[in-house]
């Protein structure tokens, strides 16, 4: 909680669309958190709100044991926004109607504002596009309230009761297919909440620096990294605060992308001179790895080493009480809530054990990963990590099909530079989620000059995806897969073709093991 900033509150009924909404609310400037529906009023009001957002969800307001809320949260002097299903209930509770008209709407919907004096719609032309997504539809508007824009399937699209600051979107304003979506947060919050927008980048910086320099003192503090954004920059923010105090720990598993831990020893070592112990461990998890075909094996065997090397790392640091870890906002509100603590296994950076006594400083617990992105920039991070795509903990053994070994792990290194660089250059490596290179285990016959190969095929696999829950394949332009193809063919010795996975997730997953 952050007591000094305006807050709103977004209510999550279930959809994971609440997490947009309060990001959609942060990029304003006005913090936001997202409490669990079950929470009572009572604590939803000691956090002093300035607006709560009820957000939408996948049920239906009709249904039995359907997500609901405390009535008198309506008359407790804040200000509320329901958003879809949110403004459903806001509907049905306050004496609206809301039916299944058999009139459901998805997708980029046209609406029409039709109450000039509307707080939410200012400005914008009477006619926008929408992104809906209902069954039911709200049918009468609450009472005391007036209808602020129709669209075909929702007789009433907005609506707004602006003396009693009670307001419903049908629409799904925290979509980027909503036209204007962000000025109807802009209104909410600036308008009818009176917020101030002082949740900016610095102050990020400046309470981050606060909070870990009460909780850490004069203490040792160890952090891992991984190459990777999230422990890069809470390495980098603890080491402002702490400077000596900090030592990292880097693990090179050599199951790592090409220039990786180069980059990690310049930016850490060289840039921030930051007390680095760089540990070269690649023959330890190659022997480990040696005939693993299984992948959830080859996980085991990773994780299990990676803790050894590390728990040899730490008891050089015996005296250091602390240990820092990434975890971000996400981690904490898909695990439970705010207050819950635990984490998701496969966000627990490196899985250390139990037994290791370290107090967790987890300095980015309270932020979306585009803040975490802005603030490793501010604080002189390179564009390289900052931007870094999401990298499996057990590195590139998941993307070699088979046998890991030294020669197939050089292969899949160079044939998976070649798919960065070329992404890179195309301009979409931030738009991907993920894009990379994938050894399978299998050979095929080509011809190069005048002769016959047998040798090893590449696959590419690039996907968009808002969280890696789901994903589809992107739909790279042609030229670039024919680059990718070219080069990979010419430049990495072993392969002679080059396939591109046109799976989506499900039912495909994004790795291939
Ligand atoms: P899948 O392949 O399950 O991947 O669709 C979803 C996301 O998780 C990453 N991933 C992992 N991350 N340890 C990790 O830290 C793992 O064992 C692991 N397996 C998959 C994957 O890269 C994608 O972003």
């Amino acid at each position: 909680m952050a007591p000094q900033h305006d807050t709103v509150l977004v209510v999550d009924f279930g959809a994971q669309y609440a997490q947009l909404i309060a990001r959609r609310v942060r990029e304003a400037r006005v913090y936001s958190e997202i409490v669990p529906r079950s929470t009572p009023l009572a604590e939803l009001l000691a956090r002093r709100p300035r607006g709560i957002i009820l957000s939408g969800g996948p049920a239906s307001v009709h249904v039995d044991g359907a997500p609901s809320i405390d009535p008198a949260v309506y008359d407790a002097g804040v200000p509320i926004l329901g958003i879809c299903y949110g403004a459903q209930l806001v509907a049905l509770q306050l004496d609206g109607e809301v039916q299944r008209t058999g009139g459901g709407e998805y997708g980029r919907t046209p609406m029409t504002r039709t109450d000039a004096a509307s707080v939410l719609l200012a400005d914008a032309p009477a006619e926008r596009t929408v992104w809906m997504s209902h069954g039911d539809a709200i049918t009468r508007a609450p009472s005391g309230s007036v209808v602020t824009a129709r669209a075909p399937g929702a007789p009433v699209a907005a609506f707004e009761d602006r003396d009693r600051a009670r307001y419903g979107v049908q629409f799904h304003p925290e979509v980027i297919h909503t036209e204007r979506g962000a000025d109807v947060f802009h209104a909410f919050l600036f308008d009818v909440c009176g917020c101030r927008p002082t949740w900016t980048h610095t102050s990020i910086i400046d309470e981050a620096i606060a909070a870990v320099r009460a909780q850490v003192g004069e203490a040792r503090v160890v952090c891992g990294l991984s190459g990777g954004v999230d422990s890069a920059v809470a390495a980098a923010l603890v080491h402002k605060t702490v400077g000596d105090q900090l030592t990292c720990v880097f693990v090179d598993t050599g199951l790592l992308r090409l220039g990786e831990a180069d980059q990690v020893e310049e930016t850490f070592r060289r840039q921030f001179q930051v007390d680095l112990v760089h540990v070269k461990a690649a023959d330890r998890f190659l022997s480990a790895l040696v005939g693993v075909t299984d992948p959830e094996r080859k996980r085991k065997i990773i994780g299990e080493t990676f803790i050894r090397v590390f728990e040899e790392v730490a008891a050089d640091l015996a005296d250091a009480p602390y240990l820092v870890q990434g975890t971000l906002y996400p981690d904490i509100v898909e695990s439970g809530g705010a207050d819950n603590a635990t984490i998701k296994s496969h966000h627990n950076v490196g899985g250390l054990p139990d037994d290791m006594q370290f107090e967790l400083v987890e300095p980015l617990r309270n932020l979306f990963k585009d803040e975490v992105r802005a603030i490793g920039e501010e604080l002189g991070l390179p564009e390289e990590i900052v931007w870094r795509q999401p990298f499996p903990g057990p590195g590139l053994a998941v993307r070699i099909i088979g046998d890991v070994t030294p020669d197939r792990l050089e292969t899949l290194r160079q044939a998976d530079d070649v798919v960065t660089d070329e992404v890179r250059r195309a301009g979409l490596y931030r738009e991907l989620w993920q894009s990379f290179a994938v050894l399978p285990a299998v050979r095929t016959v080509g011809v190069m000059g005048d002769g016959r190969t047998y040798e090893y095929p590449v696959v590419v696999r690039a996907v968009t995806s808002e969280d890696a829950m789901t994903a589809d394949w992107a739909r790279l332009p042609h030229e670039l897969l024919e680059r990718i193809a070219s080069r990979i063919i010419n430049e990495v010795p072993g392969v002679n073709r080059v396939a591109y996975d046109i799976t989506s997730k499900p039912p495909g997953t994004i790795e291939w093991e």
